[in-house]
C-alpha cells in the first residue's frame, strides 16, 4: 500500500492490485461501521463496487463485520425502472448489499423507481436522509466525474431530483447496460452527499483513473462533479488501484 498526498484530500490509499484496493475499502468501511453500530450507509452501485461488495459479504460471513443495527439507503435508480430490470440498482443492492450483508428489512430504503410521480418521489427520499442523516456515503466516479448520476452542471447544493443523464453516461449504458436503460434517473444530490459525515470513494482502472484525475486536478467546478469532493476535506477517503492511480498527474 502507498499512501498519496493531494493539497485538498489527505486520504488516499493506493494498492498494487483491483482486488487488494477493493479489499482495503471493505476493510475500511466494516471498521467504520463497528465503530458505530447504527450507522447509516449510503450504497453507490457499478462495478467498481462489486469487489468491495463481496469482500464485505466474507467480512460478515466470517463474523468481522457487523451490518445488522446499520441502516442503508442509496444514491440512484434509473427512472422509470422496476427493480427485475437486469440494470435496475435497486436490484443489484437486494443481490450483492442488503442480503449478503444481513441488512434488517425494516433498516433498507429503497428509491422507488417506478412511482407515478418521479419529483414526490425525490421529495420523499431527501426527507429520508435528512431524517437519518448519512454517517458513511459509499461513492464510485462515473462517465464525466458523476457522482450518484450527478451529471456535469449539477449545483454543489443539488437535492434529491430526477436527473437527465448525459450523452456520455447513456454510451456507456447502451454498451455496459443494455440498449433498453432509461434516459433519465433519480439521484441524490451532491449537497445532500456533501452532508455525509465520512465519504469513501473507489476508483480502480484505467477509465475511473481518467474521470478522477480531471475531478482532482482541474478547477473545483460544477462541470466536473466529483471535484466537489474536495471541498470535504478530511472526511473523504479515496481507495484506489495504481492503474488509477497512474492516471491522476495532482497525486504526489
Ligand atoms: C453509475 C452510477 C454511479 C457509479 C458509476 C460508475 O451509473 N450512477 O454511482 O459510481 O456509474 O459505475 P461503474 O463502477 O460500473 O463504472
Amino acid at each position: 500500500m502507498k499512501r498519496l498526498h493531494h493539497k485538498e484530500i489527505k486520504n488516499i490509499f493506493v494498492y498494487p492490485t483491483k482486488s487488494k484496493a477493493a479489499k482495503a475499502s471493505a476493510k475500511f468501511i466494516a471498521s467504520l461501521v463497528l465503530k458505530k453500530p447504527r450507522a447509516t450507509v449510503i450504497y453507490a452501485t457499478g462495478n467498481t463496487q462489486i469487489p468491495v461488495y463481496s469482500e464485505l459479504g466474507n467480512l460478515v460471513k466470517k463474523k468481522k463485520a457487523d451490518f445488522s443495527s446499520t441502516r442503508a439507503l442509496h444514491l440512484d435508480e434509473y427512472y422509470p425502472c422496476t427493480p427485475d430490470k437486469d440494470f435496475s440498482f435497486v436490484g443489484y443492492l437486494r443481490k450483492y448489499v442488503f442480503g449478503p450483508l444481513k441488512i434488517k428489512r425494516e433498516n433498507i430504503f429503497e428509491i422507488d423507481g417506478c412511482a407515478d410521480n418521479a419529483h414526490k418521489e425525490a421529495k420523499r427520499y431527501e426527507g429520508l436522509v435528512n431524517r437519518f442523516p448519512s454517517s458513511l456515503t459509499i461513492l464510485g466516479i462515473g462517465p464525466g466525474g458523476h457522482i450518484g448520476f450527478n451529471e456535469p452542471g449539477s449545483s454543489f447544493k443539488s437535492k434529491t431530483r430526477l436527473i437527465t443523464l448525459s450523452k456520455e453516461t447513456l454510451k456507456r449504458d447502451r454498451v455496459e447496460r443494455g440498449q433498453s436503460s432509461p434516459d433519465r434517473a433519480l439521484t441524490l444530490g451532491i449537497g445532500t452527499i456533501l452532508e455525509s459525515e465520512k465519504i469513501v470513494l473507489n476508483a480502480f482502472g484505467e477509465r475511473h483513473g481518467k474521470y478522477l484525475d480531471r475531478a482532482l486536478s482541474g478547477k473545483i467546478n460544477i462541470s466536473c462533479p466529483a471535484s466537489a469532493i474536495r471541498l470535504v476535506g478530511d472526511g473523504v477517503t479515496l481507495f484506489l488501484d495504481e492503474e488509477a492511480a497512474r492516471q491522476i498527474s495532482s497525486l504526489e
